[in-house]
């Protein structure tokens, strides 16, 4: 029975996993503390965690049946994400541990979303190349095998979250920016504006949403709001950042020569890039594994699925275990 903990960017998660089954996934996100800044400060989200750690951790028992005197091993972010945010949960995790005399393990962020996928698709195929996009990255990862990474490619600037998100919020659409535009895309013509797709002609499978962003604001700089096609225009910023990470996914698979491809984190809800994967990718060459929706953005089931994979190779931290912001994505040994 293992306690995961996640408290990396804006969402206060807390869940119990016992043999690959979730027990519970308690999530206190703060999107509508932030939504009046439009994006996250760094600061109050630290202290609103600081506020919910408690209570979430204690739903995360509750709502199982289980108390602390059952928890075996705990797990928790503490690498890659806002060093005030992740230093809650490492604090939380380790008076846990050391409290209750069981193992502690610190999972990197980007590990935590690709078991997302792996505990969504039972038999997840290895090796496989999983795409992870949300807000705060975009990455994608030859798994070779459980917690055996090689990073193919990483976004050179912005997130594609980050870069739905600020589009959104020149259109005036509110934060986060990703479902909306998602939802007014289904409104709006994907071939009414030609916006660039970044890195096309590079053999590179990096990412790249700035300039695309950039390219939106410029076509419109000026105009008033109220005239704009928005729909037409979330329709097709949002086809050119499908088109780009769909094309890069497909040439990483490729060049690894895999089968199978995982799609996690927030950004993998969106309903264009499920339908474009779908559409785009040979079904006879590649299966395509989605994230389960509840699953895609920042959760602490995933954290305690990366968690107890990692206690399986060993992989045990000391109570001086601390919060590194952007780190690697390491292999176990
Ligand atoms: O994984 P997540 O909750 O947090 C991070 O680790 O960043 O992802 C949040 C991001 C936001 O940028 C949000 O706009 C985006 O995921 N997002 C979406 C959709 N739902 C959430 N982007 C596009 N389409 C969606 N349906
Ligand atoms: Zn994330």
């Amino acid at each position: 029975m293992i306690l995961g903990i996640e408290t990396s960017c804006d969402e206060t998660a807390a869940a119990l996993l016992a043999d690959g089954t979730i027990l519970s996934n308690v999530i206190a996100s703060q999107v509508d503390l932030h939504a009046r800044f439009g994006g996250i400060v760094p600061e109050i989200a630290a202290r609103k965690h600081v506020e919910a750690i408690g209570y979430v951790i204690k739903e995360a028992l509750d709502s199982a049946g289980k108390r602390l005197a059952d928890l075996e091993a705990i797990a928790v972010t503490s690498k890659y994400g806002l060093v005030g945010c992740l230093l809650v949960g490492v604090a939380a995790a380790k008076s846990l541990a050391y409290t209750l005399k069981v193992p502690l393990t610190g999972i990197h962020h980007i590990e935590g979303h690709i078991f997302a996928n792996i505990v969504s698709n039972p038999g997840m195929p290895m090796p496989h190349v999983c795409l992870t996009v949300s807000g705060g990255h975009t990455m994608l990862v030859y798994v070779k095998d459980l917690c055996q990474y090689e990073v193919l490619g990483s976004t050179l600037d912005d997130a594609a979250g980050e870069a739905f998100d600020k589009v959104a919020k020149f259109l005036g659409l509110g934060f986060p920016g990703g479902p909306v535009i998602d939802k007014l895309s289904a409104q709006g013509d994907r071939a009414a504006f030609n916006f660039p797709r970044p890195l096309w002609r590079s053999k590179a499978t990096d990412f790249s949403f700035s300039g695309l962003k950039t390219a939106v604001v410029n076509m419109f700089k000026g105009e008033e709001r109220s005239t704009l096609p928005i729909p037409d225009i979330a329709a097709s910023f949002q086809e050119a950042v499908v088109d780009h990470l769909v094309s890069k996914t497909l040439q990483a698979a490729e060049r690894k020569g895999v089968s199978a491809i995982g799609i996690t984190g927030g950004v993998a809800m969106n309903s264009r890039l499920r339908d474009a994967f779908s559409e785009m990718v040979p079904r006879q060459r590649y299966k395509v594994f989605f994230t389960r929706p509840d699953l895609c953005s920042d959760n602490a089931a995933m954290v305690a699925a990366a968690g107890s994979a990692r206690l399986r190779f060993g992989h045990v931290d000391g109570l001086d275990l601390n919060a590194v912001p952007s780190a690697p994505l390491e292999s176990a040994l």
